[in-house]
This record gives C-alpha cells, sequence and structure tokens, in this order.
C-alpha cells in the first residue's frame, strides 16, 4: 500500500474530495470496513474538529461522530458555545479499524497504527488547505500525535493554544493555532464522567475564544 496521495484530485473542492476519497485505497483498512467516512461540515467553517477515525456507527452511517461519542461532542461544543454550523469534522483516518471474533460478533474498534495514519494523511492535508481554519482542535492522543508529532502528549499538553504545529507540511497553509483535549469517548469511559467532561467543554472554550 502506497498510501492515499494518488487518489487525491490536485485542485479539488471538498466534493471533489468527498467523493475521490469513496475509491481510496490508500491503506488495507478500506478491505474491512464498509465505506470510507470522510467528513462533516463546509468549506467556510472556522474551526475544524479532529478526531481518530470512524467508529462502528459512523462506519455503517457514513458521517463521522454520529454515534455515542458524537452525541457527546455535540453537547460539548453547545456548552463551550461553538456553533456545530461553524465547524467541520473530520478523522485522522478515514476508514474504521477494528477487529471481530467471528461473522455476527460485535466489532472492536482498534487504533489505527503509525502506517495507516500516515497513510491516510493526505485527506486530511487536502481539507486543511481547503478550509484554512482559524483553529483546529484536536480530539485525542491519535489525532493530536498525528498532526504535532509522535512526543505529544495530551495530558499534559491539552486546552492551550498551540500558536503553529512543528510539523512540515506544504499542502495546508498553517495558518491555524491548534488546541488539543481528550476524545470524547475517553469522556463515555471515565470513571468521574462529570469531571471528565467539564475538562473537555473547558478546553473547547480556548477554540472558541480564537473565534470570538
Ligand atoms: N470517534 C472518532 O474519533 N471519530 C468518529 O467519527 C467517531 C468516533
Ligand atoms: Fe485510504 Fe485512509 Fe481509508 Fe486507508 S484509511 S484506505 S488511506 S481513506
Amino acid at each position: 500500500f502506497e498510501g492515499a496521495g494518488r487518489w487525491v484530485p490536485p485542485g479539488a473542492g471538498l466534493d471533489g474530495l468527498r467523493r475521490a476519497a469513496q475509491g481510496c485505497e490508500g491503506c488495507d483498512l478500506y478491505e474491512n470496513a464498509t465505506q470510507t467516512v470522510f467528513s462533516s461540515g463546509s468549506a467556510s467553517a472556522r474551526v475544524v474538529l479532529i478526531g481518530e477515525q470512524p467508529g462502528d456507527q459512523e462506519d455503517r452511517q457514513g458521517a463521522p461522530f454520529v454515534g455515542p461519542a458524537g452525541k457527546l461532542l455535540d453537547k460539548a461544543l453547545v456548552d463551550a458555545g461553538i456553533d456545530r454550523s461553524d465547524a467541520y469534522v473530520t478523522n485522522a483516518v478515514k476508514h474504521f479499524r477494528f477487529k471481530q471474533e467471528g461473522p455476527g460478533k460485535r466489532r472492536i474498534h482498534q487504533t489505527p497504527d503509525a502506517a495507516q495514519m500516515t497513510a491516510c494523511r493526505p485527506w486530511l492535508a487536502a481539507e486543511l488547505h481547503i478550509i484554512d481554519p482559524d483553529v483546529i482542535v484536536l480530539l485525542g492522543a491519535t489525532a493530536a500525535k498525528a498532526l504535532l508529532g509522535p512526543s505529544f502528549r495530551v495530558t499534559r499538553q491539552r486546552g492551550r493554544l498551540i500558536p503553529r504545529p512543528p510539523i512540515d507540511d506544504e499542502t495546508s497553509r498553517q495558518n491555524a493555532c491548534y488546541v488539543a483535549t481528550v476524545h470524547p469517548s475517553a469522556v463515555l469511559r471515565a470513571d468521574d464522567r462529570d469531571s471528565a467532561y467539564a475538562g473537555l467543554v473547558s478546553d473547547l472554550k480556548v477554540a472558541a475564544e480564537v473565534l470570538g
């Protein structure tokens, strides 16, 4: 597998990217997933939210953050004062990675590996280039490491504005600042859900302030 690069149509808009991504075979993940899950939101969005990869529900429905984590994220955005219509929501990896014990058994989420994240990066770079947002919210360690490097630690560096990403990526304009926070799924799994949720909202408010 050679990565998504050759499936990304040069000069395409968001609709062109969405269409082309449906045929992507840039890594092995397209083989077992139902479909490519691209993004929701418009090119004029001022804030981009990046998750890890589609979950079970997203894989079936073909849209990002529509399952339990998505419901929680929607509520947190409202509580942080971010208008969902101002937000573009996507994932670091566009196909669901899972393991399954046998036919009809529950599909269990697996974190994408480094090769899959690298393979899928051209899609994210193309999205960010088109949207050129003011602020990018990284939801969880996978998105944070994908954009800010493997040594980034969400637990230590969350909720702070990061002026410019230290990675170099000529396809993206990179005007946006970044804010990292926990993944909504981690809030759902937390022992103290209320305080985990409050932490997510408070980090999202840091992004909301950039939007003014
Ligand atoms: N988790 C993610 O990271 N992304 C989704 O789209 C859904 C759940
Ligand atoms: Fe292509 Fe990304 Fe899907 Fe891999 S995960 S097949 S690179 S869209």
